[in-house]
């Protein structure tokens, strides 16, 4: 099993658009702010501190391992933070469940966790987010869904992985790919990273492959979309939070693919209780985008509760 070396994620993470977030979301003494997705807890560490000493956070994440992590970075702060293992599709539920009617401002940041990319050379059993090493075909950011990637791969319909892959990853030979997964699977049970990316790559003619990324890319985002059920996810709380925040409060999400930005925008614009803090999505320095490739195709959008 591979060793943990330096550093530890706490240290080699870096929050992406950080300073761009606080500028938005204006934290504040006795506030109390959601953090939809903390991570391993860069932005919610950052948030806590511009709003001592009294501001609170409730951090919201799915994924076991993430909040082991984030537990440690954020223990510091006391009662200040609360972290809650939970959707935050469920933002609504998970608030009263606390007892807490209305919030002064809310950030998602939608993105894999540095924790996600690296967990196979860190810990030495990944869970199929990147094609780099053989994995396990799980995707499952919070363990306790049913249903893995290679469940979907595996059984879905031809018709069913050909829209995935199409929707959700935008891949134009999404039907020639289904039809490779189908062939190869009635040979063989697709389990790991490795034989996805070779079956896809396969599937598609060497003269259609991407020039600047690997032929399985689009492939691998869409089968992640689907198995975590992310633009649901995204859907369910664009509807639910803006209900919860105090006037004035402010709703900032980063999103990473076109997908995920179109559906803040028109969900800040179709939102008469909502006001957008500008038209256009603000985006990474190249100062920060050097220093974190992870930032470059980052967008933040923000409105504010009217
Ligand atoms: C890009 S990371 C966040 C990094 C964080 N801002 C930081 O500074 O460390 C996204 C995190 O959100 C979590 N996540 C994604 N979708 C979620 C959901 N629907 N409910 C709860 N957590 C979610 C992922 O497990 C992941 O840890």
């Amino acid at each position: 099993m591979p060793q943990e070396t330096t550093p530890s994620h706490g240290e080699i993470h870096c929050p992406v658009l950080l300073e761009e977030i606080l500028a938005h979301l204006l934290p504040r003494d006795n506030g109390i702010y959601v953090d939809g997705t903390m991570g391993l807890g860069g932005h919610t560490a950052a948030i806590l501190d511009r709003c001592s000493p009294n501001g609170r956070v409730i951090a919201f994440e799915w994924d076991a391992r993430a909040i082991v992590l984030a537990q440690k970075k954020l223990a510091t702060y006391g009662d200040r933070v609360q972290i809650v293992r939970r959707n935050f599709a469920e933002i609504k539920q998970g608030l009263t469940d606390l007892g807490i009617p209305a919030i002064d401002g809310l950030i998602l940041d939608l993105g894999l966790s540095s924790l996600h990319l690296d967990e196979k050379t860190v810990s030495g059993t990944g869970r199929g987010f990147s094609f780099r090493g053989g994995e396990p075909l799980d995707m499952r950011m919070d363990n306790r869904m049913p249903r893995t990637a290679a469940d979907l791969v595996n059984n879905a319909a031809a018709e069913e992985l050909a829209d995935i892959f199409f929707y959700y990853g935008e891949e134009r030979q999404a039907r020639r790919i289904a039809a490779g997964i189908v062939t190869a699977r009635e040979q063989e049970k697709i389990e790991t990273t490795e034989q996805l990316a070779a079956i896809a790559s396969g599937a598609v003619p060497k003269r259609f492959h991407p020039k600047k990324i690997h032929a399985a890319t689009k492939v691998f985002q869409a089968l992640r979309i689907a198995t975590n059920h992310e633009l649901e996810n995204l859907e369910a709380i664009l509807r639910d939070a803006p209900p919860l925040l105090n006037p004035g409060a402010r709703f900032c999400a980063i999103s990473f693919h076109s997908l995920e930005d179109r559906m803040i925008k028109w969900g800040f614009r179709n939102n008469p209780t909502m006001q957008e803090l500008s038209k256009k999505p603000v985006i990474p320095t190249m100062q920060e985008c050097q220093k974190n490739p992870r930032a470059r195709s980052a967008k933040l959008r923000s409105a504010i509760k009217l």
